[in-house]
């Protein structure tokens, strides 16, 4: 028997619904900032092909498992993993998985914030029409001011973590589906422009055979590593986002078809991003290894040169503030509706005392652009650090536990009771991969990067 038919945060209104608003989390900054600069530091084609596999093998059976824990548990992450440990006789332990969810959220969201924030600033800049005609040069000169100043920094990360904290504060069933239903396919419409003025500079060859042909002896530790992590990034998993959205879902839906439209679209949207971003960097002759400030100084080129760019600039950097908004939303979600159900907090105060120490925590991300720029641990800033903690270890480590939690100490009577699904082939194979093959591929790649293997 499942925990209880419904969650006191309330349910999604349809199985779309859920849909829309796991890919609202899934659609963000992961996908149009990290995924092309990620694919551009390690090397193309190699990276992509790992990421792609990563996705399959890890991102979409995991996705089923977390989406399938929250639904049984109806509870944040963190009462969801003490109830089904308590009903399924496993060890007390599994508890910790929620906690360690809800720091990661509160991690990610900090830095997430500012990089939205950047975002935010750009279509002032694009509005304005300060994008016009704009040369590389002057893109590079643009972003450097941008980032060397802490206190337009802190403004924007301001501005968003209270845009974010405000729909979070009202409750996030209601309006993510009207926003996700619209932005999504606007989205979509936006990255086809970008690809379209890529085709007519000329270098979309190039773009397409830099993401596609795999060099294989660029693949090492950090390349297999940094694609596992951006597989469980950009489906946001392993912190429990997902699955408190599933804890969401009505019993009626189905797992697996949904987590697959989602891991599609999420997959999809990545993609078109990278082929609209590389004909640009060829184009412009820019560097491809640049790292974070990668669409940030080649978007302005294109928008900046198109028939309508003004329009198109604003309209794109609108949609991927928007995108952010959706995900940081399931970011912070974990972390107030435990305060909500443990302290008997107000959504409102959960929301203010979340997004206050989220907000502080920023600052550490902003300054590491500026003042503590030289401050650096293991060669890295504090932004350096927080991306690589969470999306390298803490994701990648939470899908791990998902699994072994699933496939070993649930009893396959409840998994198979609460997939409820009906291909029984399907569920066999689902269930050989998140029983070992997704569990023993995430640890070999940890043993690799550690040196033991
Ligand atoms: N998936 C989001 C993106 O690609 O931008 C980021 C994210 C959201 C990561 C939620 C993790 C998460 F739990």
């Amino acid at each position: 028997m499942p925990t209880k038919n419904t969650s006191i945060h309330g349910e999604w209104s349809s199985r779309l619904a859920f849909i829309l608003a796991a890919a609202g989390s899934a659609v963000g900054l992961g996908n149009i900032w990290k995924f092309p600069y990620m694919a551009g530091e390690n090397g193309g084609g190699a990276f992509v092909l790992i990421y792609l596999a990563c996705i399959a093998v890890f991102g979409l059976p995991i996705m089923m498992a977390e989406v399938m824990l929250g639904r049984r548990g109806r509870q944040s992450p963190i009462n969801t993993m003490k109830t089904l440990s308590q009903q399924e006789s496993a060890h007390k332990a599994w508890g910790l998985l929620g906690w360690s969810g809800v720091l990661a959220g509160v991690l990610i969201l900090s830095y997430y914030s500012v990089i939205a924030g950047w975002s935010l600033s750009y279509v002032i800049e694009s509005v304005s029409g300060s994008l016009k005609g704009i040369s590389g040069t002057q893109a590079g000169e643009l972003f450097e001011s941008l980032i060397a100043s802490p206190l337009t920094l802190i403004f924007w990360h301001t501005v968003f973590m209270v845009m974010t904290m405000i729909v979070v504060a009202r409750g996030v069933i209601g309006g993510l589906e009207v926003a996700v239903r619209y932005l999504m396919p606007s989205l979509l419409i936006l990255i086809l422009v970008l690809i379209a003025y890529s085709v007519s500079q000329g270098h979309f060859m190039l773009g397409v055979e830099f993401m596609f042909t795999p060099d294989f002896s660029k693949i090492n530790q950090d390349v297999l590593l940094s694609a596992m992590g951006q597989a469980f990034f950009s489906l946001s998993l392993g912190m429990g986002a997902i699955m408190i959205y599933g804890s969401y879902l009505s019993q009626q839906a189905s797992i697996a078809k949904t987590s697959f439209a989602v891991a599609l679209m999420d997959t999809s949207v990545a993609i078109l991003a990278g082929l609209a971003i590389f004909p640009i960097v060829f184009a412009n002759h820019l560097d491809t290894g640049q790292g974070a400030a990668l669409i940030f100084n080649t978007l302005p080129l294109a928008f900046g040169q198109m028939p309508g760019g003004v329009i198109f600039g604003t309209l794109f950097f609108v949609l991927l503030v928007f995108a952010a908004w959706t995900s940081s939303i399931s970011l912070i979600e974990p972390a107030v509706a435990w305060l909500v159900e443990r302290r008997g907090l107000t959504r409102i105060k959960a929301s203010i005392i979340c997004g206050f120490v989220t907000w502080l925590v920023g600052l550490g991300t902003v300054f590491s652009f500026n003042i503590w720029e030289t401050y650096t641990m293991f060669d890295k800033t504090v932004f350096d650090l927080l991306d690589y903690l969470t999306t390298n270890i803490m994701l990648p480590l939470g899908g791990l536990l998902i699994a072994v939690f699933v496939g070993w100490s649930m009893r396959e009577s409840s998994v198979r009771d609460e997939m409820a699904m009906s291909n029984p082939v399907l569920y066999q194979a689902w269930r050989l991969l998140i029983r070992f093959v997704t569990p023993v591929g995430v640890l070999l790649i940890f043993l690799n990067v550690i040196g033991i293997i």
